[in-house]
Order: C-alpha cells, then structure tokens, then sequence
C-alpha cells in the first residue's frame, strides 16, 4: 500500500517508532510530509521513508492517508489535499475533537477514519480508539491490521471518543501527572530523588501489570490491605478527599475543550 502522512510531529514519531519494530516500512511504501524541514530529516534518517514539503505530493496516489497534524491545521489542509485524494482511498484523521462527519463534509470525500491513538504506541503497548464512517468491514479491518502492532485497538461510537480522549489519549498524561505528584511526596516524606522516581514508577507499573490479570480492583486493595495496618489509612484518606471530584473535574474539562473544538468549526463547510 501506499500510505501517506501529513504532519511530522509527535504523534508520526510514535507511529513510526512503534511500526519499525514490524515489517510495515518494507511492507508499504511511506511518504510523510511537514511544514519545516527538520523533523522529516530527522525521521527519514531513522524509517525508509519518502519525505516532502508539499502536501499534494505527499498524498499522490495514496490508498490511506494520515492526518496528523493539530486539529487547528486540519480545515487548512484539507482544501489543499482534497481534491487530489483517490475515491477509494482510506483518509484517517487523528485530530481531537473534530467530528467524522465534518471531516467528511471538508473532504468532500466517503471513506474516514478518525483513529485515537497515545503516545504508548511508540513502544507497542498503546491504545488506540477507532470510529468510521462509510467504511466497509474489510477496509476497516485492513487498518486494524497495519495497526494492531501498536497495542489494543477499539472499535467504539463516535458519541464516546471524548469520553475515551479523557480516559486514554489525554488520560495518560494524567496518569504521568499522577507520578510526577506521587514522587514529589516520597522525596518531601525523606526518599532520596533517585530512589523516590525508582519506587513509584515500580508502584505504577506493578500495579498495571496486577491489573492486568483481575478488574477486581477492591481484591487487589484488599491484597494490601490489613485491619488497623498502614494501607487502610491512607486509602481512607484518599476515599474521603476530593480525588474522586477532581479526576470528574478533569475528565469533565477533557471532553469540554474536545466540544469546544468541534463547535469552533461547525460552521466551515
Ligand atoms: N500527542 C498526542 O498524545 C496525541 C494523542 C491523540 C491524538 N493526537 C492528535 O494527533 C494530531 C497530531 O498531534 P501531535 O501531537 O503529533 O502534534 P504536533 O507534534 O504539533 O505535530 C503536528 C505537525 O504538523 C505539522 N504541520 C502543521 N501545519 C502543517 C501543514 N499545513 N502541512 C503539513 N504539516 C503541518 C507541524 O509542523 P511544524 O512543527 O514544522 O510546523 C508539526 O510537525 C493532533 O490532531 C492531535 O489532536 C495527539
């Protein structure tokens, strides 16, 4: 296949780190373009890649585009590509908060997928969240394949992607907030800095993988958890503060903003 992105940021470096640890440079033949220069030569020294600067080139004969770039670029780019986009090509975008069927109504175009990836895709243990429109089975299960070997890949109704940006796409970030917050206490409570980043990234990580093999989240407290003992202090703690509240807080203003950039371009056609 040929496939194309269009946006050399973060989010390309992560789907090229995580796919060349497969055989998808070999297998497909990739173009990826960008605004400035650096950071395609950045990636074409890494991937067997084809860069450019321009867009339409970019795109040239393309079975599945990319678009990877802000969600403030996409209406932009979209009316320099669209009208040199095959009919039965496969045009994903990842932009937050931008609707399937506005980028349907910009493209002018039938087959799109919105994809929802983090940034875990680098190194092959991601999420991503993926709806469609106009897609036959076969096309989608075509991108399920190329991108399975980034991590799992969820089917799910475009009316809860922002639930899922909160929860995955943004929500790692708060997880990273979680352990920067976790850390900062273990060294105000005495650890040395190395030690305190040492023992809660083992924590977090020990923790996921314990997740990993039961949902049952109240066992796995029970697991740490004795009568009168240390654990069922802090965890009281944490049961009567505001956490529940402020993940809410912060899931809530997650999907707000996703809202807030789709209503902001409601009205381009
Ligand atoms: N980062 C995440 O964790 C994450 C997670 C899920 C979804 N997403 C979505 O993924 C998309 C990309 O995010 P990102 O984090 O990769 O952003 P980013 O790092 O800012 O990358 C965007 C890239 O697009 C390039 N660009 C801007 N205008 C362009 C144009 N007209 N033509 C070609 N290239 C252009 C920029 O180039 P210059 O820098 O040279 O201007 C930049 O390299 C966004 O829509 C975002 O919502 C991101």
């Amino acid at each position: 296949m040929k496939i194309s992105f269009i946006g050399a940021g973060k989010m390309t470096h992560a789907f090229c780190e995580g796919l060349s640890h497969t055989d998808f440079f070999n297998d497909h033949q990739v173009t990826i373009s960008n605004t400035s220069l650096g950071k395609l030569e950045e990636l074409k020294s890494l991937y067997s890649i084809t860069v450019t600067q321009n867009n339409v080139e970019c795109i040239e004969q393309a079975d599945l585009i990319v678009l990877a770039i802000k969600p403030q670029q996409l209406y932009s780019v979209v009316q320099e590509i669209k009208s040199s986009i095959k009919e039965n090509t496969i045009v994903i975008s990842l932009a937050a908060g931008i609707t399937l069927s506005q980028c349907e109504r910009w493209l002018n175009h039938k087959r799109i997928i919105r994809l929802m990836p983090n940034t875990a895709i680098a190194r092959n243990s991601g999420a991503i969240a993926c709806t469609t429109l106009n897609c036959t089975q076969e096309e989608i299960d075509t991108v399920i394949d190329l991108f399975q070997p980034l991590g799992n890949i969820y089917v799910i109704d475009e009316a809860k992607m922002n639930a899922y940006i909160a929860a995955n796409g943004s929500g790692i970030a708060f997880v990273y907030e979680l352990i920067r917050v976790f850390t900062k206490q273990a060294i105000e409570f005495g650890l040395d800095e190395s030690i305190a980043q040492s023992v809660v990234q083992n924590a977090f990580s020990a923790a996921s993988q314990m997740v990993d093999d039961t949902t049952d989240i109240q066992l796995l407290i029970d697991q740490v958890t004795s009568k009168a003992g240390t654990t069922i202090e802090g965890i009281n703690v944490l049961r009567h503060s505001e956490l529940e509240s402020i993940l809410h807080r912060t899931f809530d203003a997650t999907i707000h903003r996703a809202e807030e950039i789709s209503q902001s371009y409601e009205g381009l056609e």
